[in-house]
């Protein structure tokens, strides 16, 4: 937890100081070569005019140097020697610097410069040859000390260096205060997901601010609100799918009970009794099967998607509901066209076209009609089943796809209905990428309309 407010401070401290010992340095070193130059410009230019003076005289002696001296303009120098030929000190204003090495070096015909930064003072020096007719015949050696230089970058260098020790101290504090405030909003956020991994789904983060830890604890909430939902979700329905297995298991154990508690069954009671049980325990076995084909889809391994012509799979489903419509006189209408053809599984293809047909005839009235409609365009196919029935109120519309959901649970037990068909259906439609709608039918009945994808001709091979 704290090795990130570590790493942080480590960065940017050692940051700091690169930019600051960067800042104390180079702008002094700088200063310093440039006033080197300025020194051995200055020095070498005036050690030149008292040299080229010097060998204008007849013969080098000290009343002739203290002349010469006199004329020219030499103040501010803090020593001036001059030497004969031999290097003997003709004339010297005194001073502690040791020349003696320049001096040597100037008797062979060099120029010596030397500066240096040494308490508070620039400290330089020039020694030059004096030369007449070709020879070297002495040496002029020139030094000169200046506080003022040396002064005035000391001073800079001390601002600058209490102003770094301020922007140290200052940008440290503001990194340990954001840091702070940072970690404590990650601090926040990850109490909240142990809160809702310990189980408590309700809870959610107070989100603050705009920023990228604001939407990381939005994208938490959203998380933690799915996770809510799913697991509603998954709690209604396994009380649903309990209390749906419960009835007829109630009823069967209620038939059973009587005919063994009574000894004198007749014949015809007994069979009756023995019809009831096993009409519960086809209802049973219907509901198990829709379980297991949603669970199936629920799973989303879905089996490679494989074009289906959807105007076969409504010819199958037709015949198979041939009997329920004679049985209900509900009349069947159809108009499929060729080229329905859609990717999805056959069998998803099946109880899609089977339940929502099944439902169209199971709550119609007598002497009633269905009309399938199956058309297509370019990019879709469309399937539309209507029905002259019932009805569904509009209130129940938007939950007749839930699991379990009957709009008058009376009349639909009693059809054997299980209230699993339509989210089968829904489930089917969304996994191959199909929308579904539910609306009235006019003047009466219902109207379901599915579209889908229309499979292209790549994906058909055709
Ligand atoms: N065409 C329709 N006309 C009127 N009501 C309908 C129609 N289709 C569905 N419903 C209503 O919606 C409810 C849910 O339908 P769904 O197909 O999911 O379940 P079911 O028909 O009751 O049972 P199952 O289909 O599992 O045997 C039905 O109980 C019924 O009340
Ligand atoms: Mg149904």
């Amino acid at each position: 937890m704290h090795s990130i407010r570590f790493h942080f401070f480590a960065f940017i401290a050692a940051l700091l100081l690169i930019l600051l010992v960067l800042l104390n340095t180079y702008p002094l070193i700088s200063s310093r070569d440039l006033v080197f130059e300025e020194k051995r410009s200055s020095l070498s230019s005036q050690a030149s005019v008292v040299a080229s003076s010097l060998s204008g005289l007849e013969t080098l002696n000290r009343p002739g140097v203290e002349e010469v001296l006199r004329v020219l303009d030499v103040s501010g120098l803090s020593r001036i020697l001059v030497a004969d030929g031999q290097g003997r000190a003709l004339y010297d204003s005194g001073g502690r610097e040791d020349g003696s090495g320049d001096i040597a070096a100037a008797l062979s015909g060099k120029v010596v410069f030397r500066s240096r930064f040494a308490d508070s003072a620039f400290a330089s020096s020039c020694a030059m040859p004096i030369s007449s007719q070709g020879s070297t015949v002495g040496v002029v050696y020139l030094c000169e000390t200046d506080t003022e230089r040396a002064g005035l970058i000391l001073d800079v260098q001390n601002r600058i260096m209490i102003v770094s020790l301020l922007i140290a101290v200052l940008s440290l504090a503001l990194v340990l205060l954001f840091s702070e405030v940072l970690l404590r909003r990650v601090g926040e956020l990850v109490r909240s997901m142990r809160i809702v991994a310990a189980g408590d789904y309700a809870h959610r983060l107070a989100v603050r601010g705009q920023d990228e830890i604001a939407e990381l604890g939005g994208e938490f909430n959203l998380l933690t609100e799915r996770l809510d939902e799913n697991e509603r979700q998954r709690r209604r329905f396994v009380s649903d799918a309990s209390h749906e297995l419960k009835t007829p298991l109630a009823s069967i154990r209620l038939l059973a009970d009587s005919v063994v508690q009574n000894d004198n069954v007749d014949a015809a009671t007994m069979r009756e009794f023995m019809a009831d049980i096993g009409s519960e325990a086809e209802r049973l076995q219907r509901t198990t099967e829709k379980l297991l084909d949603l669970s199936r889809l629920d799973d989303d391994i879905q089996v490679a998607p494989e074009p289906v012509d959807l105007r076969q799979t409504a010819i199958d489903a037709l015949v198979m509901l041939r009997p329920l419509a004679g049985e209900k006189r509900v009349a069947i209408h159809s108009r499929l066209d060729d080229g329905c053809v859609i990717m999805a599984n056959n069998d998803d293809a099946f109880h899609i076209l089977f339940n929502l047909l099944e439902n169209a005839v199971k709550y119609n009235v007598p002497d009633g009609s269905v009309t399938l409609t199956l058309e297509h365009d370019e990019e879709s196919v469309t399937l539309t089943v209507a029905d002259t029935g019932i009805g569904i109120p509009e209130e129940d519309r938007l939950n007749i796809f839930s699991r379990f959901y009957r709009v008058d649970k009376a009349r639909s037990r009693e059809a054997g209905g299980s209230g699993l068909g339509l989210s089968i259906v829904h489930d089917a439609v969304l996994a191959h990428g199909g929308s579904i709608t539910v609306g009235a039918n006019k003047p009466q009945g219902s109207v379901f309309i599915v579209s889908f994808p229309r499979a292209t001709s790549e994906e058909t091979g055709i």
